[in-house]
Formats: C-alpha cells, structure tokens, sequence
C-alpha cells in the first residue's frame, strides 16, 4: 500500500487536467514530461513547476524510483509501450482513453498490468461526470425502472486538429472519441452482446475512414442501444445520452445546463419533466484523479482498471468491423 503519492505527469497537452486533477488531490508533483520543450515550458510555468522537475524523455520517469504514480496523455498509439514501460518498473498509473488501438496493444497492457501488480486506471472521464454520476444513481435505485433502450452520441467537429497522429487509419473516431459514449453506456447499461454498424464518410477528406457511424446494439435480453459518432460534424460538440426505462427516461444532454428526468405519476404517464440542476458538460478530473488516488493509498480495486478499458475498446473495433464488413459482431471479452 501506498502512502505518500509522488506524482509525474506525461504529455503537457491535455494531460494539464492530469496535472491539475493531481493539484487538486494536494500530490506533490515530482516530474512533468513532454518531448516537446515549448510545450513542457508552458506547463512548467503555467503551474509553477520548477524547472528542475522538467524532463523531456519520459525513461527518466521510469527510472526514477521515488516516483509512484504517473499519469498518460500522449497519442493513444503509444500508451501501450508507455504505460508498459511505467507498469514493470513498479509505477501506479493512469492513461488517457482508449486504453490503445488494436487488440493486440490493449491484451499486452491487460497482462503487463496483472503481472505488475500496481494499480492502472484508464481515464474514462465520462464516469466522473456529475449528470453522468446522476443518472447511475438514478438507474441502481429503479427510479426509471427497467432500461430497455439507452443512447448516447459522441458528435465532436475534428475538422481544425485531424492532423498527425489523430489522421492515422488506426484512430478510426469511433475507436478515438466515440470510446466516451461507448464507454458510458456499458458502464449505465452492462457490456452489448452484438453491434451492427453503418458508417458514412462526407465530411473530412483527410482520412480515408468512415467520419459518422451509427451503431445498434443488443445489451442483454430484450435490452438494446444505440451508439452516434460523428468527428466531422457542423455543431457544437456533443455527449448526449438518453437512459429509457419501464417507469421513467433520463435525459443528459450537454449542451443544456442540466439533465432531464421524467418519471412515470400513478396514472401511469410521464406528465412534467424534473429539471436537475446538476453539470452535464463537466470533464472532472480532480474527481478522476482522486478516485485513482483512493485506489492507491487504501488498496481498492480501480474500477476502470486495464481489463474494463480493453472492453470498451473491443466494443468500438467491433463497431468499426461492423460497419467495414456489414455484419453483426459480437465482442469478445476474453481478456
Ligand atoms: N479524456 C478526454 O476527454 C481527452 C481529451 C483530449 C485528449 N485525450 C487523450 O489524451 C491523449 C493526449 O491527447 P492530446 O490532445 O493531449 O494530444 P496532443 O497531440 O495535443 O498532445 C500530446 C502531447 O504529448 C507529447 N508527447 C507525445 N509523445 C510523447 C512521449 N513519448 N513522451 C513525452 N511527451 C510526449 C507531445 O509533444 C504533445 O505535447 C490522447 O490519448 C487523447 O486521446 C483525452
């Protein structure tokens, strides 16, 4: 069990949240990283991290032994030989979603985590999310009854950053961000036994992959879902999701203030919706980064440890084979 956390922090673009999700936590910040010097000085700076504490080559982490806890956020083609790299030499670590690209990458960090026997937590944020959090609590205590259908869209305009690594076939959108939504409706609803996807692709010619999906998906008996993902999109983005149930429906839609819920009167109907004022766009990850930190200092499993990242994973390369192949898959969750 870990006592004292001493933090680094790898990747100085959005991995500041991680930055500030561990500052947040009040852990003392050994290193921070980024190949990229302009990139690791505006961080420094930003936060007041000494200059000292500044690397470029993130091995120097891994070689550090009084560092305990690291977190990931550079291209997720590389989380796995990082996140392996951090895991042998004894390191705690989070890393960005998607847990990694291929089946093969998110089976080696599944392993390479058991074998290592720290804790590893995948940064699905979405869980952490207070309207998110809401409509968990609202779907345990049967307030909506049943859930027969649950939806939710991922619609984020890549157009001004699908440069780079983002631009590589591997990070087809639905692996890349449509994880956030696929995410969430396994955690809400449970792990879908079959997708069927349509892809269409009109709106980003810089890449030769489907730039909107639809997936359909069958949950358990007699429970089915929908996944939207659109990375070309002409909107604001977008997370939406709808939790239908027996005696009630659960609306989180970001770009509204707050969530909607309906629940059925004696009668039997849904008359006037409950308006809760609660934040449905809020990527907490001072939340994120706490919850890993409990994990740590008091021995609790993570729960979106490696093996929970690689399902979520697995659902969108189903999804994407899917739409390639125009047939049913089912996911394997044999990790
Ligand atoms: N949870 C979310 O909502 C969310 C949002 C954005 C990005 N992400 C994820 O975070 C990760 C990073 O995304 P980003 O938007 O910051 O990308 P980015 O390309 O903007 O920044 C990545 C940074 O990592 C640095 N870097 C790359 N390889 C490195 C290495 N080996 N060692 C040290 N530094 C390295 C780069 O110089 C760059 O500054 C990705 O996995 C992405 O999917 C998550």
């Amino acid at each position: 069990m870990e006592k004292k956390l001493v933090v680094a922090n790898i990747g100085m673009m959005f991995g500041m949240a991680h930055v500030e999700g561990a500052m947040g936590y009040g852990a003392e910040i050994a290193a921070i990283c980024d190949c990229n010097e302009e990139t690791l000085r505006a961080a420094g700076e930003k936060y007041g991290i000494p200059e000292e504490k500044w690397v470029t080559d993130y091995m120097d982490i891994v070689n550090n032994k009084d560092i305990n806890v690291v977190s990931v956020a550079i291209p997720d083609q590389d989380h796995k030989k990082v996140a392996c790299d951090l895991l042998r030499a004894g390191k705690h670590v989070l890393c960005e979603k998607p847990l990694a690209l291929t089946r093969e990458d998110i089976e080696e960090i599944v392993k390479v985590a058991d074998e290592s026997g720290c804790k590893f937590m995948v940064g699905q944020i979405c869980r952490f999310t207070p309207a998110f959090e809401k409509a968990k609590e609202l779907i345990e205590s049967g307030t909506i009854g049943e859930v027969y259908f649950a939806e939710s869209e991922y619609a984020h305009d890549y157009m001004a950053f699908l440069k780079g690594w983002r631009a590589d076939p591997a990070r087809h959108g639905v692996v890349g961000g449509g994880c956030h939504a696929v995410d969430l409706l396994r955690w809400l609803v449970g792990d879908p036994e079959e997708v069927f996807a349509y892809g269409t692709h009109k709106l980003l010619p810089q890449v030769d992959y489907d730039d909107a999906t639809i997936a359909i998906m069958k949950f358990r008996e007699n429970v089915a879902g929908k996944v939207f993902v659109s990375t070309g999109c002409k909107r604001d983005y977008t997370m939406r999701t709808v939790i239908y149930g027996t005696k009630g429906t659960i609306i989180c839609d970001n770009t509204s203030p707050t969530m909607t819920l309906f629940v059925v009167g004696e009668d039997g109907l849904a008359h006037d919706p409950q308006i809760i004022d609660i934040e449905v766009n809020n990527h907490n990850a001072v939340k994120e980064f706490s919850v890993f930190a409990d994990a740590i200092v008091n021995d609790k499993p993570v729960a979106t440890d490696a093996r929970e990242g690689a399902k979520t994973v697995e659902v969108c390369l189903a999804i994407v084979e899917s739409a390639k192949t125009g047939k049913i898959v089912k996911p394997n969750y044999n990790f």
